[in-house]
């Protein structure tokens, strides 16, 4: 099975090379980002996204605002810095991966007392989150593959694989691992309108690794779920708060429908995507375009004089959800998250 990497540091180029999702997946191109503003864009666009990758983009971006940097003062080096970080850090406010990668980086280079070792640390900083991310993702494969029956069917929205990740994936992980153990597991997708990211990326990296992959719109979740054998519903995270998950938009819906009809609802994610601090009504929830929802393939579908709404996440109750499986270990709610956070960094 394939467990290469979303995005990179490129040390000779001094800039970052990432797999460009919205072309998937017509095209698998690898694209190089060389500054700042056009970073930001990218994960505007998402070029590169979901919650994990964008931790690790989050990071890089803090290393190519200081590899890009002409300040020759430290002190007005570090201030430039910082204030890329805060253009980086307001371009998706949902997922809290995106501020944790760039705040881990931030502290680790705060201690350095000249430009170039600012320079060295963050590219370190920003390496060692990817590779964390791919061994939570390793763990959090294994730790889920237990709760999965040998031979199972298992729904999924948005996309939690290996292109949400540094590399293997957190719900698509969970499967990539039962497999690796042996279990025969097969996939439904829903969509997940209006990116697509189900039918585009989901569907494009399943298939790719031969895991049997079909796909559905969102509205046929309840029906499949109603008269089909479902074993478990499996979604990524963007955020964890006490009281709730968000994940992309659509994912409350299912997570009710789930319960309805006895299956259980798992959500998988690495600590990078807990919040100790807020409560789901205090978190922002990303609003993007009109044209996301009213067009399609350029043809516009919405009359002008019609509004739009376009949430890019929900919130679903954490008694909706079954299970959390995180890289260290697999939690029911009620979840004590200052204690799983300060727990891991212990160890
Ligand atoms: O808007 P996106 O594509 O960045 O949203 C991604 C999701 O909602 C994923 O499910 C989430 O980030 C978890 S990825 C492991």
């Amino acid at each position: 099975m394939k467990d290469s990497p979303t995005l990179w540091w490129d040390a000779a180029a001094c800039s970052i090379r990432y797999i460009e999702q919205t072309l998937l997946p017509d095209e698998e191109r690898i694209a190089e980002c060389r500054t700042v503003e056009r970073w930001a864009t990218a994960i505007r666009r998402l070029e590169v996204r979901g919650a994990p990758a964008l931790g690790v983009a989050g990071a890089y971006g803090v290393a190519l605002a200081a590899a890009t940097c002409s300040e020759e003062d430290l002190s007005g080096f570090m201030n430039a810095v910082r204030r890329d970080a805060a253009t980086l850090r307001a371009t998706r406010p949902t997922a809290i991966n995106l501020a944790w990668g760039i705040d881990r980086v931030l502290a680790r280079i705060g201690r350095e007392r000249d430009i170039a070792g600012v320079r060295r640390a963050a590219v370190g900083e920003a390496d060692a989150i990817a590779r964390e991310d791919t061994a939570c993702c390793h763990a959090i494969g294994e730790y889920g593959a237990g709760l999965l029956p040998d031979s199972c069917t298992v729904l999924t929205h948005c996309n939690a694989g290996a292109l949400a990740c540094s590399s293997w994936g957190t719900a698509l992980g969970v499967i990539r691992s039962a497999i690796v153990a042996g279990k025969d597991v097969r996939v439904i997708a829903c969509e997940t309108r209006p990116l697509l990211q189900g039918a585009r990326l989901t569907a494009w990296e399943l298939a790719r690794d031969g895991i049997p992959v079909t796909v559905i719109t969102d509205s046929m979740a309840a029906h499949v779920m109603r008269t089909r054998k479902i074993d478990a519903f499996i979604v990524g995270a963007d955020r964890i708060t006490r009281d709730a998950v968000f994940n992309k938009i659509g994912t409350y819906m299912h997570a009710i429908c789930a319960r309805h009809h006895g299956i259980p609802f798992y959500v998988a994610a690495p600590l990078s995507t807990f919040d100790p601090e807020n409560l789901a009504d205090g978190v922002i929830i990303e609003e993007r375009g009109r044209e996301e929802v009213a067009t399609i393939g350029g043809r516009t579908f919405v009359p002008e004089a019609a509004g739009v709404m376009n949430f890019g996440f929900d919130a679903t109750p954490m008694e909706l959800v079954s299970a959390v499986i995180t890289d260290k270990g697999v939690r029911e709610p009620p979840l004590d998250i200052p204690a799983l956070l300060s727990r891991s960094t212990a160890k």
